[in-house]
């Protein structure tokens, strides 16, 4: 193809609309003669993204992404220069020409076969709906989905079919067609291990379409007989599972007007919200929610709900989509089903309860935190302090996802009140497992590099300071025995100043004694050694072992001292009786040290 012409370019860019193209993809409000988003380019809550519809160019203030629309489009939808110029000439009626010609170009061979590949999905959708609902064959697939609860209006806006039950008939039809056996092979309907065999064969067949409505896969349900519930076409030149939703072109507008939309898990469900009139209901293809689709909505919409199935499965898959959605800075909603379950999904509820229980029964839904909040209160045991302490871990990886350090601290404190326990607690766990720390790492054995030595002086405080809840005599011991004077290591001394005041406060607790420590590598010194109960074995004797060392340290230290003095005194000329009574004293104590 030749070089699009410099007219076109300059004739587009004139005529384009560049609200209405970057509108597509980011919601824009203006504000004081410029059109505000927030920027697709990076995760942001407060927009700072900007077109310019005089200049037909966008910049964003926040990641200095900026450029023409066109080099917009291209960006938001991987396609080449040439790709996007028709793409937008297209909508805006401008004719393409080429450089010298002056003739409007062809389309590239990979657009052609973009072009044959959706027109052969369309002709088997149309055989497939054909099937389905005018021939006798189709009959029991069709009387299937009557009886979930699914009306002709609903199967025909669906465009659902039915594959008839000979693998090899979908092969023969399109060979019958003119397609060549290279290209099936790239289709996407047909199985590696025998090109012939297609993976629909007897099944329901719901059709998946691109944003413009256009089909570029299917899904297709087993409905009697042995093998996977569902199959899907496998990945091609129009179809990337991870950037594609179920049912998103049928429900674009309701999103759009809702600002909302509803993720549920698998094709019934959807169907079954559209036919209760829940027309913002979209689902990912069989595979977890996505990030790229979590930031496709938030194009249109500014909060996402998530309605999964009640079972294990539907759990944890929602715990995951909480995170997906934070990771594409959009809020999630879960839609909470009551109790121990009575409907496993929303299928069902439209089968057994019909579609006013369905309306209302979305309704009702969470904040995502206020969700991970409940789940992670539901299983521990408050009064096992280790399950507590990773039922509060299983929150980081949602508060990994804060940006703000202040939307950061409000869920700290509201998880901090939820377990009982202090917002500095919570704080530093969340610190350290975010440094790859110990809450991490406690089920494996691996050793947690910290920066700080241990010392002879650091070592009985840490045997006191792990035990000081269940045994406060360990440091009640150690202060009788050595005065803080005697400590040089500053370490050290920080730890015997907070236990001192834990003490003093009657509040000789772990945690209390955690919050007061103020410096972070100490902090996670004193955790470390209690989660590695390096501390748990007779604590007694180490503090008392200890005691006697550092009490013989500091004597030996005053007895050199004294040993100087009098030395120099001597040279002076001074009497040393005094020094040597005291030296003598000295040596006696440290004589009973070591014997004792
Ligand atoms: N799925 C799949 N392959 C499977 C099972 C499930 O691709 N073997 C996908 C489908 O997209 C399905 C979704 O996961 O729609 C949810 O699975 P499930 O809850 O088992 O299916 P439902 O949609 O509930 O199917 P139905 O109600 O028809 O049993
Ligand atoms: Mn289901």
């Amino acid at each position: 193809m030749g070089r699009i012409a410099r007219e076109t370019i300059d004739e587009l860019n004139s005529r384009l609309d560049a609200v209405a193209v970057v509108g597509d993809y980011v919601k824009l409000e203006k504000k004081s003669g410029r059109w505000w988003g927030r920027c697709p380019f990076h995760n942001e809550k407060t927009p700072s993204f900007t077109v310019d519809p005089e200049r037909k160019t966008y910049y964003c203030f926040g990641c200095h992404e900026g450029g023409s629309v066109i080099n917009f489009v291209m960006e938001m939808d991987k396609l080449s220069f040439p790709e996007t110029v028709e793409l937008l000439a297209k909508r805006f009626g401008v004719p393409v020409m080429t450089d010298n010609s002056g003739v409007p170009v062809n389309t590239g061979a990979q657009d052609r076969k973009k072009d044959d590949l959706i027109g052969m999905y369309r002709r088997v959708a149309g055989s497939f709906s054909y099937i389905l609902t005018e021939t006798p064959e189709g009959a029991g697939a069709l009387e299937y989905v009557r009886g979930r609860g699914v009306s002709d209006g609903l199967v025909r806006r669906f465009r659902l079919g039915y594959a008839p039950g000979d693998p090899f008939w979908l092969y023969r039809f399109l060979l019958g067609k003119g397609y060549s056996t290279d290209f099936l092979a790239e289709s996407g309907l047909f199985t590696k291990a025998n090109p012939r065999r297609s993976f629909f064969s007897g099944r329901l067949i719901f059709p998946i379409a691109d944003r413009q409505g256009r089909i570029v896969a299917f899904g297709g349900r087993i409905l009697g007989g042995d093998g996977p519930k569902y199959l899907n076409s496998s990945e091609s030149l129009i179809y990337r599972k991870r950037d594609t939703l179920f049912a998103l072109d049928l429900a674009v507008n309701e999103i759009r007007n809702r600002k909302e939309v509803i993720v549920a898990e698998g094709y019934m469900d959807v169907i079954a919200l559209h036919e209760a009139g829940v027309c913002n209901a979209v689902a990912p293809l069989g595979t977890a929610f996505t990030v790229e689709q979590a930031r496709l909505l938030a194009r249109w919409a500014d909060r996402i709900k998530l309605l999964f199935d009640s079972d294990a499965a539907g759990l944890a898959a929602s715990a995951k989509a909480i995170l997906t959605c934070r990771s594409a800075a959009i809020p999630a909603f879960v839609v909470k089903h009551d109790g121990p379950a009575e409907f496993k999904d929303p299928a069902d509820m439209l089968k057994d309860k019909g579609a006013e229980y369905l309306q209302q029964f979305v309704k009702h839904s969470i904040l995502d935190f206020e969700y991970l909040l409940a789940e992670s209160k539901r299983s521990p045991d408050d009064s096992d302090s280790m399950r507590k302490a990773r039922a509060v871990a299983s929150l980081f990886p949602f508060l990994d996802l804060i940006d703000s350090e202040v939307e950061r601290e409000s869920y700290v404190r509201l998880i901090a009140d939820a377990f009982g326990t202090g917002t500095q607690s919570v704080l530093y766990d969340y610190k350290v497992w975010h440094d790859g720390g110990y809450i991490a790492q406690r089920n494996t054995e691996s050793p947690v590099s910290h920066t700080i030595k241990m010392t002879d002086e650091l070592y009985p405080l840490a045997a006191a300071a792990v035990n000081c809840e269940a045994n406060p005599s360990l440091f009640a011991k150690l202060r009788s025995a050595i005065p803080i004077e005697d400590f040089s290591d500053s370490y050290a001394k920080e730890l015997y100043v907070t236990l001192e005041e834990c003490n003093r406060a009657g509040n000789m607790n772990f945690e209390a004694l955690i919050n007061g420590i103020e410096t972070g590598d100490l902090k996670q010194f004193v955790v470390e050694k209690a989660a590695t109960r390096e501390f748990s074995e007779k604590p007694e004797h180490i503090v008392a072992d200890s005691i006697k060392k550092l009490k013989a340290k500091g004597l030996m230290r005053k007895r050199n001292e004294l040993v100087a003095r009098m030395r120099s005194e001597r040279n002076n000329g001074l009497p040393v009786e005094d020094l040597m009574h005291e030296k003598m004293f000295i040596d006696s104590e440290l004589q009973s040290l070591k014997g004792g």
